[in-house]
């Protein structure tokens, strides 16, 4: 991994006007079965799922499931599952962790404190995504730049730093409306909450509808402050 910061530069600039396709085409083909797709429901990961499912099906799809998702979320992954023809992975918490910090702190400690909401997040979707990228070279993710301040120095391929893999990130460039032209056009399978006013969807306690002219992440963690609001997943 020595001279991988250089590897990566010479990636993102080779790659700087290629396709979602093409990115994923590349990496999928350069790390086979060492690389995998991380997948929450949302609307850039159903793109991502059409695109993997198709060019690269052995390709394994996962998700975290927190226990504490929408029931339109469960219902999506059973439907895009048997659409593509393609199981979708789920990995779960440690029950024994979720037991001890929901014994200790309640059911839905999150809104106490954001030292809460962290512990929360750790144990339903960080310790399990470490299980899932374990053994792996790279993992590829939905991530767009126009989602949140925290997000607009993304690179189509970067050093995850945290988890000491590559993240790909086909769709940084996308606009919302790139995504749903995508989406209508393939008939890509998604989320009906999307159609109730909710834009970025992830735990239920969590996740709230936003109003018109908010911000598409305005409805996660809403009593946080923007700069807070990563769980985990993404942080540098
Ligand atoms: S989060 O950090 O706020 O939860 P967001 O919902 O924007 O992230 O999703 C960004 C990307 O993280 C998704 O495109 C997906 O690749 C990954 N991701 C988020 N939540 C999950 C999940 N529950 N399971 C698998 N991947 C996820
Ligand atoms: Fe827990 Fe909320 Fe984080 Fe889900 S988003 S893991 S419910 S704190």
């Amino acid at each position: 991994m020595m001279n991988i910061n250089k590897e990566i530069d010479q990636w993102n600039k080779q790659l700087a006007n290629s396709s979602a396709e093409e990115i994923i085409a590349f990496f999928t083909s350069k790390f086979s079965d060492k690389i995998s797709l991380s997948s929450s429901l949302g609307l850039e990961d159903q793109v991502l799922t059409e695109i993997v499912s198709r060019i690269s099906p052995a390709t394994e799809i996962f998700t975290l499931d927190t226990g504490r998702l929408f029931p339109e979320t469960y219902d999506l992954i059973d439907l895009t599952s048997k659409k593509y023809k393609k199981a979708i992975k789920i990995y779960f918490p440690d029950s024994k962790e979720v037991e001890e910090m929901v014994a200790e702190k309640g059911i839905n400690l999150f809104y106490d404190s954001i030292e809460n909401r962290k512990l929360c997040c750790g144990i339903r979707k960080i310790q399990p995504l470490k299980r899932a990228l374990k053994g792996l070279d790279a993992w590829i993710t939905g991530l767009r730049r126009e989602q949140s301040v925290t997000r607009t120095n993304l690179n189509i391929v970067e050093w995850d730093e945290a988890n000491q893999l590559l993240k790909v990130n086909p769709l940084i460039n996308w606009t919302e409306e790139d995504v749903w032209d995508y989406i209508e056009k393939k008939n890509v399978p998604y989320n009906k909450l999307h159609k109730q006013g909710f834009a970025s969807i992830g735990c239920q306690p969590c996740t709230r509808a936003i109003e018109d002219g908010e911000d598409v992440r305005a409805g996660r963690w809403w009593w946080e402050n923007p700069e807070t609001k990563e769980c985990g997943l993404h942080v540098k």
